[in-house]
């Protein structure tokens, strides 16, 4: 079948445009095509020394792997769940899922790391070579090298994607992981295009991590629109698939404030591209999705002054904790929550509420330059509604300002070194819901049952795993693009939740109860879907498995990010798992 497919498409496009055949980039270690070994170390000669056969972190520590080595073992186990030296390392994704292939992989226990989670040590998900780039030179040459020997290309930064886009087995991997300038410049003036000059513009090499980016920026009076948690990169799939975090309520997306980008295009071309340079292909790296059009090794992006973080956590126990839909406190709490949410939204509040069918945790964030009254004005008649709650027990109502973020990373870092562990099993549903659903108590309503159908049916999906809904706060209304300079989903610009199903486990589901799981995370969505039709969810935090995928992360702007997909990658040498333009699965 494939090959009749194929010989079609070659009457067809062969004799018109030789050069933008897909080859299919399916050449697999063991078939006659795969290079030689001499031919890898041309390649590893060509680009410096730097090209490593793949050894997933684990191996060290398995006893019949040929890694094995109890030394080195003893440096993995300490950095096994800490997000940040482990992003040190290329043979990891944050989650194990993506790191298995079927029921073999390499991972060992997060919460005791001495423990193996598979008999064996296989390389499961992750590329056989990959080239730790430290320069364009490195990706123009590993491109040309795979074209040359038909072989899948992935990119990876830090691994944290939720659908393991930037692992691809048998694939040569391009790691941006050491690409770390940074540089500020108060005064920028962009390649050829007067009208991108900009004050207080960022420069981030492609595998600069979020910390690195707030205390780098932070020491020169400014704040990036970055997100929450210290080890997620920047300028990779957050930077070019949309990037939320404290300030998108304030500037918008990441993506809203990109300037000007460095990229190696598919043709192994170095280009600087902005709004008058390759427009088309700026704009559908502005929120398009990363992994799809060229390979980014530096993002230039807007900053801003420097101002002081305010913060307001609640924390509640629910006083019944028998049956999420009868939990008078889960319900009541949530609808304090909803019914506050236009107030919160118009004050460009922001946060994440973690729900739980025993408790709910609120984590809510305003950078402001006043002294943090703005925040408490805010917040004061949520607190007088929920302290009087009869199903609720509060343990915590705190309100802390931090002269500026740095001092609050320092304090939220811990918390997501506890709450978000690396190394964990994940499985996400998500939907971004509108602001008109505010506006009415039965909508209200509804929005609130649907979410705590969802959870009651996490908690019977995944008995006795970490399941919860998170709300996310941080969306881009106030700043709603109406010239459409970037491409990200236009669901987003009247999100007030961003509404996450999270299901999280320990050691690798049997199949039937992964594959069980899987689909009723997916139904899950069903009354939040009715809801929002027409609407999208997260192209980076979302369920791997949604069927309608083009339209529920691209929305109207699929058709023309998919010609300029062809346009600048003809042959699709990037082929990214429900990224624009995706050939579908392939064996
Ligand atoms: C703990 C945690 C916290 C998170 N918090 C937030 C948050 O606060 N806000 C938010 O918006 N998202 C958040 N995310 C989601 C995050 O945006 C995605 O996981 C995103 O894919 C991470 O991008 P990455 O480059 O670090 O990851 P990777 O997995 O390395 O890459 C992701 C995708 O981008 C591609 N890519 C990477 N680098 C490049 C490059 N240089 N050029 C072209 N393509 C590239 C890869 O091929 C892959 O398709 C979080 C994720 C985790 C695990
Ligand atoms: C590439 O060269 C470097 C430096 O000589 C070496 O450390 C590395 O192992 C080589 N990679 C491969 C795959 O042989
Ligand atoms: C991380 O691993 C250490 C042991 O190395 C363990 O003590 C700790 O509890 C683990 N942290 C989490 C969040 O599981
Ligand atoms: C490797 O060791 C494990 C026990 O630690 C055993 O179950 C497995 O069969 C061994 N595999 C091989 C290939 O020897
Ligand atoms: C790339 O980096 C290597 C060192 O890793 C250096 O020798 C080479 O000249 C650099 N090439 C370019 C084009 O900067
Ligand atoms: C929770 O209560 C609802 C309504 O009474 C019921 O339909 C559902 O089965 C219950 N769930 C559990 C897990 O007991
Ligand atoms: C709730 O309790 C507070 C005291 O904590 C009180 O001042 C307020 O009037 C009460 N509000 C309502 C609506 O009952
Ligand atoms: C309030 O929060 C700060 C940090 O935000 C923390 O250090 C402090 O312990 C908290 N106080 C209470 C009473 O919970
Ligand atoms: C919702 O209310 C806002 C004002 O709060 C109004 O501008 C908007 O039109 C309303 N939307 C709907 C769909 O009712």
């Amino acid at each position: 079948m494939r090959f009749v497919i194929f010989v079609i498409f070659l009457l067809g496009v062969a004799l018109a445009a030789p050069s933008s055949i897909d080859p299919g980039y399916n050449c697999k270690p063991g078939q006659k095509c795969w290079p030689s070994l001499q031919e890898w170390q041309h390649l590893n000669h060509t680009i410096d020394g730097h090209l490593y056969q793949t050894i997933p972190l684990g191996a060290p520590c398995y006893e019949n792997s040929t890694y094995y080595d109890a030394a080195v073992c003893s440096v993995v186990e300490n950095d096994y769940n800490n997000s940040i030296p482990r992003g040190g390392y290329y043979g990891q994704t944050y989650w194990p899922n993506w790191e298995a292939c079927g029921t073999s992989g390499c991972s060992l226990l997060s919460s005791n790391p001495e423990v193996t989670l598979y008999s064996t040590c296989s390389l499961g998900r992750l590329a056989t070579y990959y080239v730790d780039v430290r320069n364009t030179s490195h990706i123009s040459a590993a491109l040309q090298f795979a074209k040359v020997h038909n072989i899948r290309i992935s990119v990876k930064n830090t691994g944290h994607d939720f659908f393991g886009r930037s692992t691809v087995p048998n694939s040569l991997a391009i790691w941006t992981h050491n690409l770390k300038s940074l540089d500020f410049h108060q005064t920028f003036t962009a390649h050829n295009c007067p009208s991108a000059n900009a004050q207080n513009v960022g420069e981030m090499g492609a595998g600069v991590i979020a910390g690195d980016a707030y205390r780098f920026f932070n020491s020169h009076g400014v704040d990036i629109t970055g997100g929450y948690e210290e080890s997620v990169g920047i300028a990779g799939g957050f930077g070019q698939g949309g990037g939320v975090g404290d300030y998108t309520t304030t500037y918008g997306l990441m993506v809203d404030n990109a300037v000007e980008f460095e990229v190696v295009t598919a043709e192994g071309q170095v280009r600087t591209i902005n709004e008058c340079n390759d427009p088309e292909l700026f704009w559908a790296m502005r929120g398009g999705g990363g992994g799809t059009y060229a390979i980014l090794t530096k993002y230039r992006v807007q900053v801003y002054p420097s101002v002081p973080v305010h913060t307001y956590n609640f924390l509640a126990t629910f006083k019944d904790t028998t049956n999420a839909t009868q939990q008078q406190g889960l319900r009541e709490v949530l609808t304090a929550h909803a019914n506050n949410q236009i107030i919160w939204s118009s004050q460009l509040v922001t946060g994440q509420v973690d729900y739980s069918t025993k408790g709910v945790s609120f984590g809510l964030v305003l950078p402001y330059a006043d002294d943090g009254s703005r925040l408490k004005r805010a917040t004061a008649s949520f607190f007088q509604t929920v302290s009087n709650l009869t199903y609720v027990n509060v343990l915590e109502n705190n309100y802390t300002s931090f002269p500026t973020y740095t001092d609050y990373l320092a304090f939220s870092a811990i918390d997501a070194r506890a709450t978000k562990p690396p190394g964990i099993f994940s499985l996400l549903a998500s939907r971004l819901m509108p602001r008109h659903l505010f506006n009415a108590s039965e909508t209200v309503d509804s929005l609130v049952s649907a979410v705590i159908e969802g959870m009651e049916k996490a908690r019977r999906l995944l008995p006795l795993q970490r399941t919860g809904a998170q709300v996310v706060l941080e969306t881009p209304l106030s700043t709603p693009d109406n010239n459409q300079k970037t491409s990200a989903l236009p669901a987003w610009r009247e999100a007030m939740w961003h509404v996450i199903h999270v299901g999280e486990w320990y050691e690798p589901l049997a199949p039937a109860a992964l594959q069980k799981a899987t689909d009723g995370f997916l139904e899950m969505l069903e009354p939040l879907k009715k809801l929002s039709p027409g609407g999208g969810a997260y192209f980076n935090e979302a369920h791997y498995g949604e069927p309608d995928w083009e339209q529920t992360f691209f929305g109207a702007n699929y058709n023309r990010l998919l010609d300029i997909k062809n346009k600048y990658d003809p042959t699709h040498i990037f082929d990214c798992y429900k990224c624009v333009g995706w050939r579908g699965e392939q064996e």
